[in-house]
């Protein structure tokens, strides 16, 4: 068996909003082994990131955790530390480059920063690092690219530099955060490409996150369905495509052009996700679920399943029966 390399267990964050506490992420447990890639998959607002920020101790002022993060690298465990692990077994990689990357600073400088935090001090060194490092994510003419700014870089050159960056520390687990959302299909097909090969020759344990399904059935091994701030479904990938065993999953599914099909219809989830300030009780789909029923709404959140899938539904049955 390969090694479990991050292990969430019931991960609960929480914000001040105004006067109130709210619990955006509200006990979410997963594990990613050396080598494989989960997907997090939801609407916008669901928790994605706020998990992952969390995963990598970067919280919002004001924010604080519940639960357990540990990483259990090739050299030991460690428990959640935030500058161990961010500056060596675990990187991150976000949506917007732009905005990621510090736009006063030469691409070659930004690398630069991050081979630093490996101890590398001869500026000779860390030059042939960095070109090393943007050679290896594709990106062409190293030399020349290094000495620009990020604004002078396509989305998809700026997308490779972070991730370039991210790889500076040689981390054995990868986040990333709708890594391809803000580029378009061609550059996006590419860089998922890119992602899939650096996790097979890495052998990196990879979170992938996106809003889109389809994405994640491109990269992902399995995936974790979250709505509200819970993971209301996970299994294999394959398997959740062909038969989700979660309304909000089949909703999902119904909704994404690629699943759907040029001649299919498009389905639009009714309503929109609920706000953290107010989450309905028992199951939080329901108020949009087309097959709740009343005991829906006072039942408690267990997510459990046999195969390596699981489900919060406690009527998963009703889709197989509404499928037939
Ligand atoms: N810094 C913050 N302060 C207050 N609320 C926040 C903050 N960041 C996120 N939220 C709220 O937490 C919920 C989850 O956010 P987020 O993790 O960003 O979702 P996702 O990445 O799935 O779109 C949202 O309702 C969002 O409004
Ligand atoms: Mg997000």
């Amino acid at each position: 068996m390969t090694r479990t390399v991050l292990d969430v267990r019931d991960l609960h964050v929480s914000l001040r909003s105004g006067e109130r506490t709210v619990t955006p992420v509200d006990g979410v447990s997963f594990d990613v082994r050396a080598g494989e890639s989960l997907g997090i998959v939801g609407e916008s607002g669901s928790g994605k990131s706020l998990t992952l920020k969390a995963v990598l101790g970067l919280l919002p002022r004001g924010g604080s955790t519940a639960g357990s993060v540990s990483y259990s690298f090739a050299d030991g465990p460690t428990e959640v530390d935030a500058d161990r692990v961010r500056g060596r077994g675990a990187a991150m990689v976000f949506q917007e480059p732009m905005t990621a990357l510090n736009p006063t600073m030469r691409v070659g400088d930004l690398i630069a920063e991050a081979v630093r935090m490996t101890g590398s001090r001869r500026p000779g060194v860390i030059r042939q690092r960095v070109h090393e490092l943007m050679a290896g994510v594709g990106i062409p003419d190293p030399e020349r690219r290094a000495r620009m700014w990020p604004h002078e870089l396509s989305g998809g050159l700026r997308q490779r530099v972070m991730i370039a960056a991210a790889l500076a520390t040689e981390p054995e687990v990868l986040l990333c955060d709708e890594p391809t959302t803000a580029l378009d299909v061609t550059i996006q097909a590419q860089i998922l490409r890119l992602l899939r090969d650096l996790r097979r020759e890495r052998e990196l344990a990879m979170v992938f996150v996106s809003h889109d399904l389809a994405v994640v059935a491109e990269v992902c091994d399995r995936v974790a369905v979250m709505y509200a701030g819970r993971i209301v479904e996970t299994g294999a990938v394959a398997d959740v495509l062909r038969a989700p065993q979660h309304p909000y999953t089949a909703a999902l599914l119904a909704s994404a052009p690629s699943f759907v099909g040029g001649s299919g219809r498009l389905a639009t989830i009714p309503g929109s996700p609920p706000d953290p300030r107010a989450f309905p009780s028992g199951c939080r789909f329901a108020p949009r679920c087309t097959f709740a029923v009343e005991d829906c709404r006072s039942s408690s959140y267990t997510l459990a399943g046999a195969d390596g899938g699981a489900t919060a539904c406690i009527r998963p049955e009703v889709l197989a029966e509404a499928a037939a």
